[in-house]
């Protein structure tokens, strides 16, 4: 099947899976306890891709030239079974990676049967090492001390190098950059500083909260000095450096100050199985209804080439020039 390009000639490359909704943080940037409170709606489960839908949607994918998978939410280990999934992702030709981005929060209890099943890596979001402030920014009062548990059982289990996600939001946990970054030199883990982005409508994101590659950079270079490393790959969001005294990488994701839109060859399945081809999309295109419709992966795969092939997105740029301002779905729906 040929390979689809977008309208600025961007090829698939990744997809990225939200298994759930849900998720048992309430980052304050992302899932707002005044907008996810107690009554607030999830999706039900007959409204969720079972897993053979998903797999379904993955394999048709990889036929058009997708060779990387990642596994996001709300929280992904939330959903019953996940390893079951994983099993079903990681013999699918063509997928060279399969990763998951998780809290981290019961990674403990998981980590070896996510790799016995075929997971390559993780990533765990922490976005600070000063128990207080991670408490004060999940905001449902869980220590550090148990996603470092789930860090070390995940590179116990072959899940490494572990990447470590920090959100930096302006007055929150800035103070607590350089102590993120001391605290995993020497430990082969990968901290990679986020600049806090505008995504969903519910966080109340400001342009004055975001702390720029710029000045993450400094902050920590002036105390363990850095040299940049090439990328790991093509496209790659992150920009790496690394200690010039050995003691390990960093990265930082510069979505805001320097977006990425150009190399993007992302494609994202929400939970309830539409397709959005960007993070910052207003809407997606419903697949549920087509996998359902007993739609096979030959049909599957030219809906996708279908949507891959009329995506124009470029959200963070259009951002950067001042021309963006529409509805975006939230996060926590579309995973990171
Ligand atoms: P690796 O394969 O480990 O390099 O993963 P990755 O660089 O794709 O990283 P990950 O998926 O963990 O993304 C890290 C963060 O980068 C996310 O939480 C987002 O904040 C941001 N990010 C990732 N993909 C995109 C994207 O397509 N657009 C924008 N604007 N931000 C993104
Ligand atoms: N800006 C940047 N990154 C975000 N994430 C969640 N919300 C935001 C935001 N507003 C990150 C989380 C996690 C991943 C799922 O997305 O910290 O690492
Ligand atoms: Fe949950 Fe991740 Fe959102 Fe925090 S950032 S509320 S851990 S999905
Ligand atoms: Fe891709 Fe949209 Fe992010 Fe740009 S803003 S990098 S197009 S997901």
């Amino acid at each position: 099947m040929p390979q689809p390009t977008d309208t600025l000639q961007r090829p698939l490359r990744d997809l990225r899976i939200s298994v759930t909704d849900r998720c048992n943080f309430r980052c304050t940037y992302c899932m707002p306890k005044g907008v996810f409170g107690r009554d607030y709606k999830f999706l039900p489960r007959d409204q969720l891709l079972t897993f053979e839908e998903i797999t379904l949607v993955a394999t048709a994918a990889a036929r058009l030239g997708v060779n990387k998978i990642r596994i996001t939410g709300g929280e992904p280990l939330m959903r019953a079974g996940l390893p079951d999934l994983v099993s079903m992702l990681a013999p699918i030709d063509g997928i060279e990676d399969l990763t998951m981005t998780t809290n981290g929060s019961i990674l403990a209890r998981k980590a070896e049967e996510l790799a016995e099943a075929g997971l390559s890596r993780v990533s765990v979001s922490l976005d600070s090492i000063d128990d207080a402030t991670f408490r004060e920014m999940n905001d449902v009062d869980f220590g550090v001390a148990g996603v470092l548990e789930g860090i070390e059982a995940a590179a116990a289990a072959g899940l490494g190098p572990v990447k470590i996600n920090a959100v930096v939001k302006r007055g929150l946990n800035d103070h607590g950059i350089v102590e993120l970054a001391g605290h995993f030199r020497n430990t082969g883990h990968i901290v990679r500083f986020i600049e806090y982005m505008d995504v969903g409508t519910t966080n109340g994101w400001r342009l004055d909260d975001v702390v720029s590659a710029d000045e993450i950079h400094r902050a920590i270079s002036a105390e363990f000095p850095l040299e940049p490393v090439e990328a790991a790959y093509h496209g790659e969001v992150a920009t790496r450096y690394r200690y010039v005294d050995g003691s390990g990488e960093i990265g930082i994701i510069a979505s805001v100050t320097a977006p990425f839109c150009g190399d993007c060859t992302r494609l994202r399945l929400s939970a309830e199985g539409s397709a959005y081809t960007c993070l910052f999309a207003s809407a997606g295109s419903d697949l549920r209804a087509l996998i359902r419709s007993g739609a096979d992966d030959d049909s599957i795969a030219k809906a996708l080439t279908t949507i891959w092939e009329g995506r124009s997105d470029r959200y963070s740029e259009q951002r950067a020039e001042g021309t963006a301002g529409w509805e975006r779905i939230e996060m926590s729906y579309i995973g990171g």
